[in-house]
């Protein structure tokens, strides 16, 4: 072998080595949030990489300008200042809003958002207040709307309604435990129609879409499972069950690699509850890539999502007053 053929040898068993072995996010930041706000468990870069945005507890969405949040977007019309800002009370959630999840249309720039109480909304580059586009479908209306991802090649919207019954305050109820009325929903923009796609879910979430656009992933907290829809090709309509994880699996984002991440939160008992709060990795095909264990910065604190944006993992939680940023 000449000395070029050993060099590209040993330049491709580096590269091979160096994207094989995925970041280990060893190194921990925090973007803290205004005094008195809690709950960024929305948690997103918008197309051109600004932010983050966040959606607060008191039903604000709010936008990091890199040295403090501005106020970015909201989701009630009845809402006020003086009755709402820095809210921490859930029954004001139907009245102040609480947007819970959302997803950036890459072209447009619009931010669709789903709200825990008040459905499906939209909000133009600018925000300001978002415009409703679906409460409801097949006549019952939406009681826990969570986790959303725009189709970036179709612009259809997709959201889970976590149940039909029980709203986000109504969470800590033993019952809950035994609903299964989670619904998986597509809302086309050209139509103005929402469409359930699946129903029976054990507290639906995620939802995510493939980069191909060929199927998405939807979480069902409850059953501990990831279930596939394919939207194209010959299973076009059916599920699947594509990856049963150990915990509770909240939503699921894909990064631009059309890899996903799954908020995940881990429960046992030593001798009480703790839990466990981590990301896992996983590709298209159903395998497991990557299991980053957040246990350390969020001691015994539930996650609800892993956003992989720009080489940083960023996390939010309904619980802590900061996004953490893994890097
Ligand atoms: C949810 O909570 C609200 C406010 O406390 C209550 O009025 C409602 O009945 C609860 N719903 C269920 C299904 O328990
Ligand atoms: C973890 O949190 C749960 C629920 O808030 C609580 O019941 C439990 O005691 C906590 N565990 C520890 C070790 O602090």
């Amino acid at each position: 072998m000449s000395m070029i053929s050993i060099f590209i040898v040993l330049l491709s068993l580096y590269n091979y080595v160096v994207h094989s072995i995925p970041p280990p996010y060893s190194s921990f930041s925090k973007i803290q949030l205004p005094p008195r706000l809690l709950g960024p468990e929305a948690v997103a870069l918008d197309p051109r990489g600004g932010g983050p945005y966040v959606a607060v507890i008191d039903g604000r969405i709010l936008k990091w300008q890199g040295t403090e949040f501005v106020d970015f977007a909201t989701t009630s019309p009845r809402r006020t200042t003086q009755l709402c800002d820095r809210t921490t009370d859930p029954d004001l959630g139907p009245i102040c809003g609480r947007p819970i999840a959302f997803s950036f249309h890459t072209i447009t720039g619009d931010l669709y958002i789903t709200d825990a109480y008040l459905g499906v909304h939209v909000v133009g580059p600018n925000g300001g207040h978002a415009t409703p586009l679906a409460t409801g479908a097949e006549g019952i209306p939406f009681r826990f709307c969570n986790g959303i991802d725009v189709d970036q090649l179709t612009g259809n919207v997709y959201f889970a309604d976590g149940s039909t019954t029980f709203e986000l305050r109504n969470i800590t109820q033993p019952s809950f435990v035994a609903d299964i009325s989670g619904r998986l929903l597509r809302y086309n923009p050209r139509t103005r129609e929402v469409k359930v796609l699946l129903r029976g879910l054990a507290t639906a979430v995620g939802p995510a879409v493939s980069l191909d656009s060929s199927f998405l992933v939807v979480s069902e907290l409850r059953a501990q499972r990831i279930q596939r829809f394919w939207l194209r090709g010959p299973r076009a309509n059916t599920a699947e069950i594509f990856l049963n994880v150990q915990g509770n699996p909240n939503k699921i984002k894909r990064n631009p690699f059309g890899e996903f991440w799954v908020a995940l939160n881990y429960q046992y008992r030593q001798p009480v509850v703790v839990n466990v709060p981590q990301g896992v990795k996983f590709n298209a095909l159903g395998t497991m890539l990557q299991t980053v264990d957040f246990g350390t910065q969020y001691v015994n604190t539930t996650i609800q999502v892993v956003q992989e944006q720009g080489g940083a993992l960023y996390v939010g939680s309904r619980i802590v007053n900061f996004v953490g940023v893994y890097m």
